[in-house]
């Protein structure tokens, strides 16, 4: 879908679009986003492990951990935190926000 852009937030998806415990990747600019939506609530990260450049949203969501599909390390999306080597740094979250029926991003 195209960008809306309000207050510095930016519309990425409608929420009928990310079942519980889905996932999607967003293009924003040059950097991709996975959204993952974790009872009830949607959270943003770059898609991006910080380990090696792995896909994140092609890997496994368990609750709120997303394991990468390279070489396994283990993210809380809520946070972007760490939980598990090889990686060692957290992955970039962005503030998520619903408003009405959009799913919007903190994007500047
Ligand atoms: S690239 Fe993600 S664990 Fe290595």
């Amino acid at each position: 879908m195209s960008e809306t852009r309000t207050g510095g937030f930016v519309t990425v998806a409608k929420a009928g679009e990310i079942p519980e415990g889905g996932i999607k990747v967003v293009r924003l600019g040059d950097q991709s986003l996975a959204i993952f939506k974790v009872d009830g609530s949607y959270h943003a990260l770059e898609d991006v492990c910080t380990h090696d450049g792995g896909p994140l949203a092609e890997g496994t969501l368990e609750g709120h951990v997303i394991e990468c599909p390279r070489h396994g390390a283990r993210f809380d999306v809520r946070t972007g935190a760490v939980l598990s080597l090889p990686a060692m740094v957290p992955v970039p979250r962005y503030e998520v926000r619903v408003v009405g029926d959009d799913i919007q991003v903190a994007w500047s």
